[in-house]
């Protein structure tokens, strides 16, 4: 059972690389599925690092599922109140980024609503041991980093429910970061089992395709405070839905060096060169290029420059974002017409694992 984990990731990143050669040229043969927990508001690292690829995606014609995973946000958070209004604000950082599902073929779900995606969990849960889900890395550094006593068993068995999330609608293709991937390999060895179990062993066409990672080409955006990732809980993040205000007072007290002469050196100056990156993510200047026009005029240039950039990449995006907002309605629509279309593709798939199970009565 040791094939989990061992996947490399110069491997990964290979075969990542095909895929989005041949997306180009195949946008139907691929079903693009990817996701986010319910647990705030989305920021520019998420804009950068996935949403923009999401909607790139879409817009070249490729079938994508956006799955809000509201079931995953209770393997970690003792918060569940919160988690409604949440999927809410995940959603219009979605449509307000450029997903559309009236113009794309793009489907925008909670999992919660998808029974025929939760049922999968049980025939799932005995093709894997109990050794495999305590040795999954991602599992365990969360376990760790949040400092868990008590681990619920939903914490070991979440990359199974993945796997779900991602073969309920046979989704090839899975946009993820680094940390993501021991959770595909596990989704690829469940999909691999499973067709061997109960399809080839028996004579019969596979049921599950085994998806791959799309890896991000976008380097990971760093917080404003320097050293560590993005993200809402350490403070040092910069909200899509923020004011220009908030956005120009967040950057101002963002944390640069000594140094005055601007240049870009991500290994020695880390900082710097992050807000220099993020410069060039809204303009599409490269990196060093703003480094030699800012020069010596500085941190206070960089930071002004920055402000500016983003403000303006971001103006269209907020103005939308506050539009949806005011259309709570629509919102509710979209979530419950992706329901419905995504239950409906759960339906063919779950009739097709009751058959090869022997089940249909
Ligand atoms: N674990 C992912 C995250 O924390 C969310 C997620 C749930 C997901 N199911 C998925 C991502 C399936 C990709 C595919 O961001």
């Amino acid at each position: 059972m040791d094939e989990i984990y061992n996947g490399s990731f110069e491997a990964a990143l290979e075969r990542s690389k095909k895929i989005e050669e041949d997306l180009k040229v195949n946008p139907s043969k691929y079903r693009v599925l990817t996701g986010d927990r319910p647990t705030g508001r989305l920021h520019i690292g998420h804009y950068f690092g996935s949403l923009q690829n999401r909607v790139r995606l879409a817009e070249m014609g490729v079938p994508t599922m956006i799955l809000i995973a509201d079931y995953q946000v209770l393997t970690d958070h003792d918060a569940y109140q919160e988690i409604s209004q949440n999927t809410k604000q995940l959603c219009i950082d979605y449509l307000a980024a450029g997903i559309n599902p009236e113009k794309q073929d793009v489907i925008i779900y909670p999992h919660s609503y998808v029974p025929e995606c939760n049922q999968l969990m049980i025939p799932f849960l005995t093709l894997v041991s109990n050794a495999e889900l305590s040795r999954n890395p991602t599992v365990k550094e969360e376990i760790e980093s949040a400092g868990l006593k008590n681990v619920n068993a939903g914490m070991y068995t979440y990359p199974v429910h993945q796997a779900c999330d991602i073969l309920f609608c046979k989704g090839n293709v899975v946009p993820v970061g680094k940390d993501q991937l021991p959770h595909l390999e596990m989704t690829r060895t469940i999909a691999g089992r499973f067709n061997k179990k109960f399809c080839a062993d028996a004579g019969k066409e596979p049921v599950f395709p085994e998806p791959q990672a799309l890896l991000s080409k976008t380097p990971m955006i760093l917080g404003l405070d320097g050293s560590q990732k993005m993200s809402k809980s350490r403070g040092n993040a910069i909200m899509l839905s923020a004011t220009e205000d908030e956005t120009a007072k967040m950057i101002k007290k963002a944390k640069t060096d000594a140094d005055r002469n601007i240049t870009y050196d991500p290994v020695n100056r880390p900082e710097v060169a992050n807000l220099i990156m993020l410069i060039s993510l809204c303009t599409g200047e490269a990196p060093e290029a703003i480094a030699s026009r800012i020069g010596e005029g500085g941190g206070g240039m960089l930071k002004a420059q920055l402000t500016e950039a983003l403000n303006e990449k971001l103006r269209p995006l907020r103005a939308e974002r506050a539009r949806l907002e005011a259309d709570p309605e629509y919102i509710c629509k979209v979530l419950t017409e992706g329901a419905q279309k995504a239950r409906e593709i759960g339906i063919k798939t779950l009739n097709e694992v009751r058959e090869v199970m022997n089940m249909v009565i």
